[in-house]
């Protein structure tokens, strides 16, 4: 039987995909390989209403490729889908780990950098951030604000009124995405190729790795992560999930933020088509043990 993937409908016209998914839905059709339902983008993220089209006649197992949710959302996201005979590979439980860079902090926290985390409501402590970084950046549970006027990184010159008006921008770029609560990292001095960073993307299925891909439009001659700490990190609690990884100046390598691997974005020049075809064969591979026996 055929896999099935999940896609947001678009905001136009709701029988066609999401225009932003295109790109996507053109490789997913080019395998052969999946049977596609979409949902409707503007019901579910402001009426709460789940509906779909295409939808099989027959229970499935189905991969969501699309926008992020919230967990809470993500959560009846899951249980809407499961009324209507739909069930999406990965968890609640397992998005929400991923999704959330403090949760999954402790497990990978050897190999990145030092956090601080002040949930909503609390205020960040800068004298606090300060004892522990020289530099730091800024992001909420999910994600930065990159690409805005907001800093990349601060120093410990920066005053409080400096910190406070920036923290008020910080939210208003987020609005209504702001996830969590406030994650201050440690920022780390990477080493660059033309300018560019060396960052890799690599997506996991069921324990295996299913692509590594650079992730910050660097050359194709750069040094490619150590194999060694990308299967260290092959067995995360979720089937499906992404970890970016960057080079050091001093040529360590380490992880830079984790994603679910619904909701991540394939790399800048990486191919669908090949990436679907491994995801449907990680999918639906069989585990089996050393012994070999079967997985449960
Ligand atoms: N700890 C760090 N030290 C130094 N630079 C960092 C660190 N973490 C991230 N960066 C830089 O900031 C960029 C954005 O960080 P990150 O990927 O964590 O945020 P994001 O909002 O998810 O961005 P994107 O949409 O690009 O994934 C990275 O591509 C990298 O250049
Ligand atoms: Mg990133």
């Amino acid at each position: 039987m055929k896999q099935t993937i999940l896609f947001p409908s678009g905001f136009f016209d709701v029988c066609r995909v999401d225009e932003d998914m295109e790109a996507e839905y053109e490789a997913v059709a080019a395998t052969g390989l999946y049977h596609v339902v979409l949902y409707e983008y503007e019901q579910w993220f402001h009426g709460g209403r789940l509906v779909l089209h295409n939808k099989p006649s027959y229970p499935v197992e189905a991969v969501y490729r699309g926008w992020m949710m919230k967990p809470e959302q993500y959560r009846r996201f899951f249980d809407a889908l499961r009324q209507q005979d739909i069930s999406l590979v990965t968890s609640p439980e397992a998005y929400e780990l991923l999704h959330i860079f403090p949760r999954i902090y402790p497990l990978i926290r050897k190999d990145t950098a030092p956090i601080l985390v002040y949930p909503e409501g609390t205020q960040p402590d800068l004298e606090e951030i300060k004892t522990h970084f020289c530099r730091f950046m800024v992001k909420d549970y999910v994600k930065s604000v990159k690409g805005t006027a907001f800093p990349a990184f601060f120093s410990r010159d920066i005053t409080r009124e400096e910190f406070d008006r920036w923290m008020k921008l910080f939210y208003q770029y987020r609005g209504e995405l702001f996830t969590g609560g406030i994650c201050v990292k440690e920022y780390l001095s990477l080493r660059r190729y033309g300018g560019k960073i060396n960052e890799y993307r690599v997506y996991y299925v069921k324990g295996e790795i299913l692509s590594v891909s650079r992730n910050a439009g660097q050359g194709d001659w750069t040094p490619e992560p150590p194999q060694k700490l990308l299967e260290k990190y092959k067995n995360l609690d979720s089937p499906f999930y992404t970890i970016d990884y960057a080079e050091l100046e001093n040529g360590i390598w380490m992880i830079l933020e984790t994603g679910d691997g619904s909701v991540s974005g394939l790399s800048e020049g990486q191919s669908g088509e090949a990436f679907f075809r491994a995801l449907q064969k990680g999918l639906t591979a069989e585990k089996r043990n050393a012994d070999g026996s079967l997985f449960p």
